[in-house]
């Protein structure tokens, strides 16, 4: 048997914006010893009390469900196969055959991580390809086009060029929902110029353990954040109107409790996709603020879970996706099921696919078996295994969702709007990037005034293998799913080329991997961390600085001169004598292309103001450690952060 746990009852929670009940959107209503509560523990992080405020204002952007009338009137065409067609999502490298888009009448295409268009990664390759596929669903008897999804969770990170954001950690250290706001924006132009309208982003996730690979996808481990920056970011992506052609509808992920897990309860990893074990209230007021956000900024999709609450798989549960997400806060868009995820419920795929959407499933990602998946769901309509009234139902909300886009409108082509490639990783995109480089860099360490750095030094000595390194810089879920060190994308500018870029002409800048050869220089900067990786292949229980980070470290700190290092890490990692070894310690997070922005706070260009979204542990005995918790004595708390 699971053992509920309210993280109340361990003296484990003082959360500050997790104060809300659930309710219709729209109401909002706070208890005063809870605000009483929230108060005081962001005044002990000095942080104003904006944090509470609800991220976005009611917009004039009309609910989805404004759009039944249409929407009705075209399903009463549709035969059945055109219906469970629609609930049909395929992966483009799976569809062989083009033609299957019409054969099966998808719904959807998507890219997973590490599909790609057969002629590589480039703008031109993936815009084509794009078309290709719509070109197919507009062929079909009623011409309903795809909508068409793609992991652009830190910019359009599978296309080569794309401005690559920093990750969702940094982003929650910058805490400033217009910038989150901007940078979807941004993103949202970009997938926008491959002919792609559907960002399987934000990640609104409240990792409550590091250990988990995908921490870093989070804002933060403080339900405050999502709820701050979630709304905002489906804002950037939607804007005010899913039909303005610069917009792609956003996708809330993954619903709920994915950063809950317990440590080894997972059948495939540690953490990711194991179980969430607390009680409704708790799971309410840490995991479900970043959808009460999001819903009310109308966003269009939510992804359920991999992972299980209490032992039933999220994609399995009623309770979740429709009595508290569709009929309690009102959600009016549609389910999109995780990559495969039916796979892991119990029984046989039809007992799967019956179970997932009796619970509101209303799309399912069949990356592969899309053939059999629809199969076997037209079966399960007509044996009444799941009610037409149901398929109805996911299909309805499909079609909303599709016609708040435009996509319904015979007079507007569904196909790529090239003109944007103009724009496509464009220097006005990478100064967005670079603004939420430098606001999210958290100062944890500067003794005797280390930094900032001056222009005018005469010798600065680099180091560290992340130095100049782009891939490490973006870590996981660029170009390649797991991420790449080293060259991974042609654009981007590296710190080691960025500090170049700053300094004045009499300045030397020398490089050493090692951090040897630094004797003599005014100072040393070096930059160490983690390598790139995504999901569960991040699962860990040694967040250990790696031996050669330590070293190079050392040997720069051997040389005798001042010692700025630069960690680069999906996550707080443990520091050992490395923080005692450096006169000044920057986290970075996983920055992106825009190493400019990492420059700009080492020569104090913009004064570091970025808070730690996590807490920072002294060893992994700490770990998992949360602010709120009895004995709460990490090495930095959270909300902590410097500044010159
Ligand atoms: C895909 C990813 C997906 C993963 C899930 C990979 O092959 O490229 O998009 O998230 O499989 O296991
Ligand atoms: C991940 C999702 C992602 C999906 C599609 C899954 O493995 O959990 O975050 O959206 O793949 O790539």
């Amino acid at each position: 048997m699971t053992r509920v746990v309210n993280e109340d009852e361990q003296g484990d929670e003082s959360e500050g914006g997790g104060n809300l009940y659930l309710l219709k959107p729209g109401i909002r209503r706070y208890t005063p010893a809870r605000l009483l509560l929230g108060a005081v523990s962001l005044a002990a992080l000095a942080l104003s009390t904006s944090a509470l405020r609800p991220s976005t204002s009611a917009s004039k952007r009309k609910p989805l469900s404004a759009y039944d009338a249409q929407v009705l009137e075209l399903m009463a065409k549709m035969t059945l196969d055109e219906k469970v067609g629609q609930m049909t999502e395929a992966d483009a490298s799976a569809l062989k055959d083009p033609g299957d888009v019409g054969k099966y009448h998808l719904g959807s295409v998507l890219n997973g991580g590490d599909s790609d268009p057969d002629a590589g990664n480039s703008l031109q390759a993936w815009t084509d390809m794009v078309d290709r596929f719509q070109r197919e669903a507009i062929k079909t008897r009623l011409g309903i086009p795809l909508i068409y999804g793609v992991d652009a969770v830190h910019g359009h990170n599978n296309v080569l060029g794309a401005v690559i954001f920093p990750h969702n950690i940094g982003l929650g250290c910058a805490r400033d929902p217009k910038l989150v706001e901007k940078v979807e924006r941004v993103t949202a132009e970009e997938v926008r110029a491959t002919g792609i309208n559907w960002a399987f982003a934000p990640c609104v996730t409240v990792p409550r353990d590091i250990r988990w690979g995908r921490t870093y996808e989070g804002y933060g481990e403080h339900p405050e954040l999502p709820r701050l920056l979630g709304g905002p970011a489906v804002m950037g992506f939607q804007g005010d109107d899913l039909s303005n052609p610069l917009s792609v509808a956003a996708c809330a992920k993954h619903y709920a409790g994915d950063g809950g897990t317990t440590w080894g309860s997972s059948m495939n990893h540690k953490v990711d996709q194991g179980d969430t074990r607390v009680d409704e209230a708790t799971l309410r007021r840490i995991h479900l603020q970043g959808y009460i956000s999001a819903v009310q900024a109308g966003v269009a999709t939510i992804m359920p879970s991999y992972s299980s609450w209490n032992g039933v798989k999220c994609s399995a549960s009623k309770r979740l996706l429709t009595d508290i997400l569709k009929d309690e806060l009102g959600f009016q868009g549609f389910l999109i099921s995780d990559w495969a995820a039916l796979d892991e419920l119990p029984g046989d795929h039809k007992t799967q696919i019956a179970t997932s959407i009796n619970a509101g499933m209303d799309m399912v990602m069949e990356p592969y078996r899309y053939q059999l998946f629809f199969a076997d769901l037209k079966e399960l309509a007509l044996e009444g295994k799941v009610p037409m009234s149901r398929i109805d139902d996911a299909v309805k909300r499909i079609l909303r969702v599709k016609a708040a886009m435009g996509l319904l409108n015979k007079n507007r082509s569904p196909l790529a709007d090239r003109t944007l490639w103009k724009s496509f990783g464009s220097p006005e995109h990478r100064q967005v990037a670079r603004q939420a480089v430098r606001e999210s860099l958290v100062l944890l360490k500067n003794d005797r005034q280390t930094l900032p750095l001056s222009k005018q030094a005469s010798w600065i000595h680099v180091a560290g293998r992340s130095a100049d390194d782009l891939g490490n810089q973006c870590g996981g879920w660029t170009i390649r799913w797991m991420g790449q060190s080293g060259e991974v994308t042609p654009s981007g500018t590296t710190i080691l080329t960025a500090i170049r870029k700053a300094v004045g002409r009499s300045t030397k800048v020398t490089f050493s991997k090692d951090g040897t050869g630094g004797a003599g220089a005014s100072v040393g900067v070096v930059v160490v961390g983690e390598t790139p990786y995504a999901e569960g292949r991040g699962d860990t229980n040694d967040l250990n600085l790696a031996a050669e980070d330590a070293q190079a470290i050392a040997n720069v700190k051997r040389a005798g001169i001042p010692v700025a290092v630069i960690l680069l890490s999906g996550r707080p990692m443990v520091l050992g004598d490395a923080l005692e070894k450096s006169d000044a310690f920057l986290a970075a997070w996983l920055p992106g292309t825009e190493g400019d922005g990492v420059a700009d706070v080492l020569f104090g260009d913009y004064k570091p103001t970025g808070k730690l979204s996590f807490s920072w542990p002294r060893s992994m005995a700490q770990v998992p450690i949360h602010q709120g918790d009895a004995n709460y004595d990490p090495l930095f708390p959270y909300g902590f952060g410097l500044t010159y």
